[in-house]
This record gives structure tokens, sequence and C-alpha cells, in this order.
């Protein structure tokens, strides 16, 4: 029987660690370095690189590393060094990783894992690779998403041996068969799952039903990917536990408030080039999304208008100070709307034959459903494209909207995620994985589970020390009389952040 590894949480001696690498500089510039290569991937100014991207697929070519290992698919294989510098790269900004891998040096909490994945293959992606491998497990990896591949990354991996079969811009064949090679292999069967969409958590379930018998867990990371784990749940077919590291308060945190805060001034900046100050914007749905982008602007010197559905909601938008409106009431006046709800149908045309000219129309929220952006495709109204997520929708009297993405995520499409969110992901999944992994028979059943609150707090705890920050530590008295473990969890499950 396998030793039940039980995560060591050492609060104070670690931030001593942390901090000694405060110092550092150029954390905006590495942002920015690692994310001009994943839409430019190939700019080291490799020729090779470039001639061989009209060639035939990487799937038709034999590939080869420096060891002459050729268990793997990548585009090129001569960018590894390009791509290691930008592992390095984001290692600086991923500490907690970085502390967990010095944590595992005595342990190996995923000594025996076999752990089969489908993420983005990027940078960031490397960096929590490399550290699963350091806590003792072995991996192969697939793309979930055939533009975010950062090939220089893959090709890092792949000169250290490391089964990647990712590139940009796969075909949707190329794409199965990226994870068809990571689990039909000889000899290695997987018995854990991380995805990210659910993708080949159904491709095993699809074609190697019989890996289930080893596998221990998944950890999935997206919304769809959940939804298609709690519907397999439902109808009784999931035959293994599953994390949901996606609604981890951490992470959801950082995704949703933070990382939108910071987001909407980026995005709006590089768009429609909008001075804030003074402008006055409407912001639909005041949830964690909304209040990010509330208090952005607020702070810019905006004056913001709250549309809410829910009270408790908007009284916390009156609370705040910002005034709550009828989207119909203000949007003849206001100069941005920003939509927030994961909603549909939130702005619509009657909304938009409203607002004034030079208005600037823009989704935070849900995929392209909260803007009805097909009601402006009609021939009445000109479409004049003026630069990259940007277009001026033009009414006959000549009045234009300013529509930003064409209704799609604004942040996604035109911003960048810094890697310091992407931390708190991966750190959130390799988490998840070491506590499924090693989770005592019976703790976890045939269901979808959230991360244990005190693995959150652990993901919290980790980053904290980045900002030189001193937790307070409960006395023995103090714990007694909260009725709390000194060392966490602090909060119930519904304790509401
Ligand atoms: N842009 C990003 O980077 C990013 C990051 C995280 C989440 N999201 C997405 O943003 C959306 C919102 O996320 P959240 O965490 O803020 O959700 P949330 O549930 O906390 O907030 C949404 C709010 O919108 C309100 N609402 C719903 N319909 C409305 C309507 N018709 N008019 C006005 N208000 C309405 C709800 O009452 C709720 O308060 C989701 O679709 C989420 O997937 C985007």
């Amino acid at each position: 029987m396998r030793k039940v590894y039980s995560l060591q949480i050492q609060y104070p001696e670690q931030t001593r660690e942390f901090n000694s690498r405060l110092t550092k500089t150029g954390r905006r510039s590495l942002s920015h370095s690692i994310s001009q290569s994943s839409t430019d991937s190939n700019s080291s100014g490799d020729s090779d690189a470039e001639n061989l991207e009209d060639e035939v697929s990487p799937r038709d070519r034999l590939q080869i590393n420096f060891k002459g290992n050729k268990d793997f698919c990548v585009k090129n294989i001569k960018l590894a060094d390009y791509g290691r510098q930008e592992i390095e790269l984001a290692e600086d900004e991923m500490t907690a990783l970085m502390a967990l891998r010095k944590s595992a040096q005595g342990e190996k909490p995923l000594a025996g894992a076999k752990i089969v994945g489908c993420t983005h293959v990027t940078a960031q992606t490397a960096v929590l690779l490399e550290t699963l491998m350091v806590l003792g497990a072995q991996c192969r990896w697939a793309a979930c998403n055939i533009y975010s591949t950062q090939d220089e990354v893959a090709a890092a991996l792949a000169e250290q041996d490391f089964p990647v079969f990712a590139w940009k811009g796969e075909s949707e064949d190329d794409f199965w068969s990226c994870i068809d090679h990571c689990v039909n292999v000889e000899g290695w069967e997987p018995n854990m799952i991380l995805d990210d969409g659910g993708d080949m958590t159904h491709w095993i379930y699809k074609k190697y039903p019989h890996l289930f018998k080893k596998v221990k867990g998944i950890v999935e990371e997206s919304i769809t990917g959940i939804h298609r784990l709690h519907h397999l749940s439902k109808a009784g077919k999931l035959c293994v536990p599953a994390i949901n590291v996606n609604d981890s308060v951490t992470k959801q945190k950082f995704d949703n408030l933070y990382c939108c805060r910071e987001s909407i001034l980026d995005s709006l900046k590089r768009t429609a080039d909008v001075m804030f100050g003074g402008k006055q914007v409407a912001i639909c749905g005041y949830g964690e999304v909304g209040k990010g982008c509330s208090a952005a602007l607020k702070a810019m010197g905006s004056v913001v208008y709250v549309t809410e559905i829910d009270p408790i909601c908007a009284l916390q938008a009156c609370m705040d100070g910002l005034r709550l409106a009828k989207l119909g009431d203000v949007v003849s006046q206001v100069d941005i709307v920003i939509t927030c709800t994961g909603n549909k149908n939130v702005v619509l045309r009657e909304h938009m034959d409203l607002m004034k000219n030079g208005c600037v129309v823009c989704n935070m929220g849900r995929s392209n459903t909260e803007i009805d952006v097909t009601s402006l495709r009609t021939p009445e109204l000109a479409w004049q494209h003026v630069r990259a997520q940007v277009d001026h929708i033009i009414w006959p009297d000549g009045k234009r909207v300013v529509l930003l993405a064409e209704g799609r995520v604004l942040n996604l499409s035109s911003s960048t995620v810094p890697i310091y969110v992407l931390s708190i992901t991966a750190t959130t999944q390799a988490l998840a994985l070491i506590e499924l992994f090693n989770a005592p028979e019976g703790r976890y059943k045939q269901d979808v589970y959230l991360l244990p609150k005190k693995l959150d707090e652990y993901v919290a705890s980790l980053h904290l020390q980045t900002f030189d920050a001193h937790l307070t530590e409960l006395t023995d008295d103090q714990a007694k009389y909260m009725g709390l473990n000194k060392y966490g969890p602090f909060k119930p499950s519904f304790y509401r952040y």
C-alpha cells in the first residue's frame, strides 16, 4: 500500500523563501514578451521554422530530438532553445509552483502518477508540467486549443523528452490524433487525467473505456468540462471522482474579479483608445466581473451606472456609490456599455438604436451571447472594420457605434492574461492532482467535487508570499474559541468571500 501523502503547509518558512525573489525586475515586460510569443510564436527569426510552416503536417514528418527520442509531435523541434527561455521567464512569475517543487525535495507526492493531460500548451503549462514531474509524476500532453499552442514551448518540452503532441493551428483531425497519441501508447496507461474542456476525458470514455479501471481521478479546469462531467454523473456514467478546479475560490476571484479589474482598462485602451475620466459608463451585471470592471472605471474617474436583476447585487452597487438604472433609461447618454452578466440578449438592437454617436459597446461576460450582434447585420447599417477588434457600425443618419471584438469576450480577444493569474490556476491544478491521487479509499466517490477549502487556502497562501505579506497565526486559545484547526480551513464551505 502506498503511503497517504499529506501536504505540509508551512506558511512562515515559505514566506522567507519567496521574499528573496521579490527584487526581480521586468515583470511587465516579461508579461508582454510571453503574450507576444503566444501570438507570434515563430518570431525568433528561425528561418527553418518559417519554411517548415508551409510544409506537410508535423504528423507526417519524422521527428526526433537531440537524444534520439521520437515520442512527441511538435511544429519544429529547433525552436527548443527559444521555448526554454520563455519557460524560464514564466517560472519567475509562477513562484507558487516553484515553491511546491522545493517543498517536495524529500517527498514525491505524485510518485507513481501517470497523468494524461489536455490543456493549453504554453510556457505557463510547461512550468506546471515540469513541476508535476519534479513531484514524481510521468505525464503525456496534448493541446486543448489549436490556436493557443506556443510552438517553441512544445519544442522545448519535446527536447526534454516530454511526450507532447501539439502545434498551433492543428486541423480537427490532427487535434484528435494528438489526443489519441497521448493515451494510446504501448506499455503506458494513465491513472490521472487533467483536462480543460473535457475532450481528453470523453475521448477515453469513447475509445478506451477500459483505462478507467486504473484512473484514480479527473481534474477539470473549464466550465464546459465541468458541465460534461456533471452530465456523466447525472447519467450514472461517471466512474471515477473528479475535482472541479474552476470553482475554487482563489481561482474565481482572480479570473473574474481581479483579472477583469485590470484587463477592462487595458482592453478598452488597446481597442477604442478612449479616455476614461468623466466618461459615463453603463455596466450590465454587478457580479464578480461587473464589480471588477466598475471598480477600475470608477477609479479612473468615470461615472458608472450599473444594471442588475438581483436586488442583493443591486444593493451592493448602491452601497459602493454607483447608480443603479435600467439600461433603456441611460443608454442614450452613456459613452461606454459593458456587459458582464453571463446572460443572453442584454444589449438589444433597440438599445443600440438609442446610443449616441461614438458610444463604445463591448462584452466582458459570456462568449458572444450578451450583445445582439446579429441584429446589426442588416442592410440599412454599414460595417466599417477600423482595426483589429474594432468595427464601426454606421446608422443611416451617420451615427457610429463602436463595437469591440464583434461582441465576443473583450479581454480574451484583445488583452493578455497575466502570468500571475495563470499561476493561481496551475497551482490549483497541481494541488487537486496531488489530493485525488493520494486520497485514501472512500474519501471521494464517483462524483464531481470542489477543491477542499484547506487546499484553496494553501493556493492563496503560496501566492500571498509574493507580496511580503505577513499572515497572523491563530493562537491555540483563539483556535479553540473559534472551533477551528489552527492551520485551517478557516471558513466553512458556504462562506461567501
Ligand atoms: N472576461 C473575463 O475574463 C471573464 C472572467 C471570468 C468570467 N467571465 C464571464 O463573465 C460572466 C459573469 O461572471 P461573474 O463571475 O461576474 O458572474 P456572476 O453571476 O457573479 O455575475 C453576473 C451578474 O449578472 C446579473 N445579471 C444576469 N442577467 C442580467 C441582466 N439581464 N441584466 C443585468 N444583470 C444581469 C446577475 O444577477 C449577476 O449578479 C460569466 O459568463 C463568466 O463566464 C468572464
